[in-house]
């Protein structure tokens, strides 16, 4: 499922960089080799990293 329209980004791609260490939406970007662009993924992307069972959720709705 797409969670990022702008960077073409899956929750698979996502759930791949929570699990190589990226705990907050900036860091899945940077691991994904993008940036936020319009934002309008970064609460889905946060209810992913809390619900991920390797990432204990250490962001905030900033990013
Ligand atoms: S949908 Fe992710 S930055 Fe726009």
């Amino acid at each position: 499922m797409y969670v990022c329209l702008c960077n073409g980004l899956t929750d698979t791609q996502i759930r791949g960089a929570i699990d190589a260490g990226a705990r907050r939406p900036k860091e899945v970007y940077a691991a994904c080799n993008c940036s936020a662009q319009c934002g309008c993924c970064t609460g889905t992307m946060l209810s992913i990293i809390r619900d991920q069972p390797s990432a204990p959720f250490q962001g905030d709705a900033r990013g």
